[in-house]
């Protein structure tokens, strides 16, 4: 693996801080040696200064998508931490389709949702527990384009299937393509995947009754957090969801948020003072 000068990393630092908010601190040197290795080799530069050096010429040459993209962290997998989902399916869905609500639809907002492992697990959860005449519609997004692709298309590994799915659930919802695992047409059918970079100003979206943002605030500053939680309470329903990794919090950077237990997850709700920033 090339060595990498200190203004190359600063320099490959810089850019993906601009362009996806996620930091990369000293120290990550060696992450950002490995994971840019192959993308100047693709790119068919011999190595990370030439790469660098093609970056400083010509700040807006493709290539700088794809440092962005291998900087990215995709771990995910199905019902991860399962207690949102429980909460999903035992509080959740129990509260909102307690309303009457003429489209019966529930709306649900996967961002940062990598390979598609959590929205297919929110799709499963309001299959098996939204009331008959109901229906969900979930908006997965996430930076990487290759991750919006593969969430669209819903194929899963056998390793990917055994992280968490249960063997009930591999056989109602999946079938078998090649050495693949594809989720049912009816699943598919409810995700509507799509890039979208949590850093910049949001597009117009629909209202959501839950948003799933999780594992992906750990990766930004704090004035960044504080703003992606701002964007996220304006387009949550009042008295909305919000479900955040384990090792995330609204506590200190949003005061519009109330943190609820749901059974045994911790749910962050819209307070009365929270709504469209
Ligand atoms: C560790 S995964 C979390 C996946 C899933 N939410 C989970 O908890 O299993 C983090 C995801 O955040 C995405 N991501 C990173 N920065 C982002 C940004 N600025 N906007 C949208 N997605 C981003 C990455 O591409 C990656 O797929």
């Amino acid at each position: 693996m090339s060595l990498l000068e200190t203004a190359d990393f600063e320099l490959f630092a810089r850019i993906v801080q601009q362009d996806s908010a996620i930091v990369l601190q000293p120290g990550k040197e060696y992450l950002v040696s490995a994971r840019l290795a192959p993308v100047a080799a693709r790119a068919g530069l011999p190595d990370l200064a030439t790469l660098a050096a093609r970056l400083r010429s010509r700040p807006s040459d493709p290539v700088r998508a794809s440092v962005v993209e291998a900087m990215t962290t995709n771990e995910t997998s199905f019902f991860r931490d399962i207690h949102p989902f429980e909460a999903l399916g035992q509080h959740v869905i129990p509260a909102v389709t307690s309303v009457p609500r003429p489209d019966r639809t529930l709306n649900v907002w996967a961002a940062a949702c990598s390979s598609g492992q959590e929205p297919y697990s929110i799709a499963m959860t309001a299959a098996e527990t939204l009331p008959p005449g109901w229906q969900a519609r979930i908006t997965a997004t996430d930076l990487s384009p290759a991750m919006v692709e593969r969430t669209r298309a819903g194929r899963f590994s056998q390793l990917e299937v055994a992280r968490g799915l249960s063997a009930p659930r591999l056989v109602a919802h999946f079938q078998r393509v090649g050495t693949e695992w594809e989720a049912s047409a009816a699943l598919r059918a409810t995700i509507n995947a799509r890039t979208l970079n949590l850093a910049a100003p949001l597009p117009l979206m629909p209202r959501f009754d839950v948003v799933f943002l999780r594992n992906v605030l750990i990766y930004f500053d704090v004035p960044t957090k504080a703003a992606v939680l701002a964007a996220v309470r304006g387009v949550l329903r009042p008295g909305g969801y919000l479900f955040l990794g384990a090792a995330e919090t609204t506590l200190g950077l949003d005061p519009g948020f109330e943190r609820v237990a749901l059974g045994r997850a911790m749910a962050y709700q819209l307070t009365t003072r929270g709504g469209r920033a």
